[in-house]
């Protein structure tokens, strides 16, 4: 295991990156409009006529699965006068997609079914009125929209992950367990929280005993997918309340997996942590400058969540323990961060990740030269 990369003597991000409107309008149009965005897990479109949304700012759209058993991605925007046709977080279609404003019917493939009193409308074709598609990546079972007119292909934006997380089978997982949180930080605060554990043996004892702060390796340390492993003083274990697996090894996982939990950002939209037992995927969206609403979904394999006796309380708590600690240095950090008195400090070598993902976000928002060197 390499040691942690050197943050290169790089500060932390002038004060206005996690308050300005502007920039944040900037990151809403350069970033997440021209990204691939994680929008949620195959196993919650389990049946045709099934739904949920993405939203993102103005944007809304329904990723569901059709007749035919495939999915798709349409835009939540009626063809009449522009109405939200779906309004809950998440559905049954029932067969077709109507709008609650005046009835335009939709099929599931997004075409345009039934229109009441347009027939007499002189000029106007249903095959005009489709429902606008948004394009949808199925990665491992992970589902990526991108709200752009031109996507660059998932493969060629984030080609490190082709192939590279197979032996989980994320897309055979179900989901056994959600928590939404709403946290008073910029989103960016919430990937720098996740990308160090400098922090985690002062805050995080529970964890810390599991996986001491050291034990750490990045195998990809540059780019759009940051991290890697932390290895456990438990042999076998897991990260749980007792540190014991809440479930067998995940079955495409050999020798070389036991003991170990893998943490990586997926920029600009989620955490994957890779454990033995399970998965958990975070999902961070924006709502302001200084307001991020994240999502955290534990995944399990379907034969243990069958098994008699399966129990993943000791995996939900404690990561539910550690969301809520973690959200509260963030807010904390966001409160410093707004001061005038704040001034960029200096990234440790521990924070090597922090500052790959500066470089990132720098190089995604377009910011022309080096990261601005501190003001005062
Ligand atoms: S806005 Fe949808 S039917 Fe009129
Ligand atoms: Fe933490």
């Amino acid at each position: 295991m390499s040691e942690p990369r050197s943050a290169q003597g790089q500060r932390t991000l002038p004060g206005e990156y996690f308050t300005s409107e502007e920039i944040f309008r900037r990151e809403q149009e350069r970033i997440f409009a021209r990204r691939w965005l994680c929008a949620g897990h195959v196993s919650e479109l389990a049946a045709p006529g099934s739904y949920l949304l993405f939203e993102l700012g103005t944007e809304s759209v329904i990723l569901l699965r059709d007749r035919g058993g495939g999915l798709r991605a349409l835009h939540n925007v009626c063809r009449h006068r522009g109405s939200r046709l779906c309004l809950e977080p998440a559905g049954e279609l029932g067969g077709a997609i109507r709008c609650p404003y005046h009835a335009w019917t939709y099929e599931l493939d997004g075409t345009l079914r039934a229109a009441p009193n347009m027939a007499e409308v002189a000029g106007f074709e249903r095959t005009d009125h489709a429902l606008f598609a948004a394009s949808l990546t199925d990665w491992e079972g992970l589902l990526f929209v991108h709200l752009g007119a031109e996507p660059e292909a998932f493969e060629r934006e984030l080609p490190v992950l082709a192939g590279r997380f197979e032996r989980w089978r994320i897309g055979e997982l179900v989901r056994v367990h959600r928590t939404a949180y709403e946290v008073e930080a910029n989103w960016k605060l919430l990937f720098h929280n996740y990308s160090e554990c400098y922090h985690c043996p002062t805050v995080h004892p529970h964890l810390n005993r599991l996986t001491p702060y050291r034990n750490t390796s990045n195998d990809l340390d540059e780019g759009g997918v940051l991290g890697g492993p932390m290895w456990m003083t438990h042999a076998d274990g897991s990260m749980t309340m007792g540190g014991e697996r809440c479930a067998p090894l995940l079955p495409g996982l050999g020798d070389g997996d036991r003991g170990h939990v893998r943490y990586y950002t997926v920029f600009p939209s989620m955490f994957l942590s890779l454990h033995p037992d399970y998965v958990l995927v975070h999902r961070a969206r924006p709502l302001s400058p200084t307001r991020t609403r994240i999502v955290c979904d534990w995944l399990f394999h379907p034969e243990a969540v069958a098994a008699p006796g399966f129990d993943p309380a000791p995996a939900i708590e404690f990561w539910d323990l550690t969301n809520r600690q973690d959200w509260e240095l963030c807010a904390n950090a966001q409160k410093g961060v707004s001061s005038r008195a704040y001034r960029p400090g200096p990234y440790a070598d521990l924070e090597s990740q922090l500052a790959a993902f500066d470089r990132e976000y720098l190089r995604a928002l377009d910011v022309e030269g080096p990261v601005r060197p501190t003001a005062g």
